[in-house]
């Protein structure tokens, strides 16, 4: 399972960047607005930062705009990704990028029935909303291994996006459900790397060391 960003700051993307694990970014227009930058400099930024696809969002609610502004966002790197929300419109228009040959990443999708119309317009990804659905009281992991297994069952190419996550478990067990990609905010990336015995072996670790140095300061 590929481990994806969820964030439009720069920064976090440099430093998980810096692990070696960082594989892609997604970004939505909520991300964006936080950072209160000029909107197209700034994605061209974030496409030149990360060495993997990037998917960047419509705005445009009518699928002929839609498609306009997805062939723009496409212009802007090599490695874009256009995110259709998943409606009429979007389905519509991302059969259009799909045809000239953008990836498309099938957004806002949070049913087994959405992900089927995702995979059937060719997308590229689709990201089923897991945090969200939990938020209503619904089960987002139960959603994800139905998307998966139903991928599975099909061999659709389209690939399972898991996004939404919001504490280390749910990247666990989507890696358990078979998603290709998690992504995840800062905060949860940088809690899959910690755990207390790490910090305290290592506290131990050094402290033993330095003993010896000193014993071999004082023994020469
Ligand atoms: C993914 O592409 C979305 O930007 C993201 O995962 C939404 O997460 P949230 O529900 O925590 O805002």
């Amino acid at each position: 399972m590929k481990l994806f960003l969820d964030t439009a700051n720069l920064n976090e993307i440099r430093e998980i960047k810096k692990w070696g694990v960082l594989s892609g970014l997604t970004s939505n227009p909520t991300l964006i607005a936080k950072e209160h930058e000029d909107i197209e400099t700034h994605m061209k930024a974030l496409c030149a930062e990360v060495d993997g696809p990037v998917s960047l969002e419509t705005t445009a609610l009518e699928s002929g705009p839609m498609y306009e502004q997805g062939r723009k966002l496409a212009e802007i790197a090599p490695n874009v990704v256009v995110k259709v929300a998943m409606t009429p419109n979007g389905l519509a228009a991302g059969t259009r990028l799909v045809a000239d040959g953008i990836p498309v990443n099938v957004t806002l999708t949070f049913s087994p029935a959405q992900a089927l119309l995702a995979a059937e317009i060719g997308a590229t990804y689709v990201s089923p909303f897991l945090g969200r659905l939990d938020d209503v009281g619904d089960d987002g992991m139960y959603a994800l291994r139905e998307i998966c297994d139903i991928y599975e069952v099909q061999g659709y190419d389209t690939l399972v996006l898991a996004a939404s996550l919001r504490h280390p478990m749910h990247v666990i067990e989507a890696a358990k459900a078979g998603a290709d990609v998690a992504t995840m905010p800062y905060d949860v990336f940088s809690k899959l790397v910690k755990h207390p015995l790490t910090d305290n072996g290592l506290d131990k670790f050094l402290s033993d060391w330095k003993k010896l140095q000193q014993e071999l300061k004082e023994g020469a």
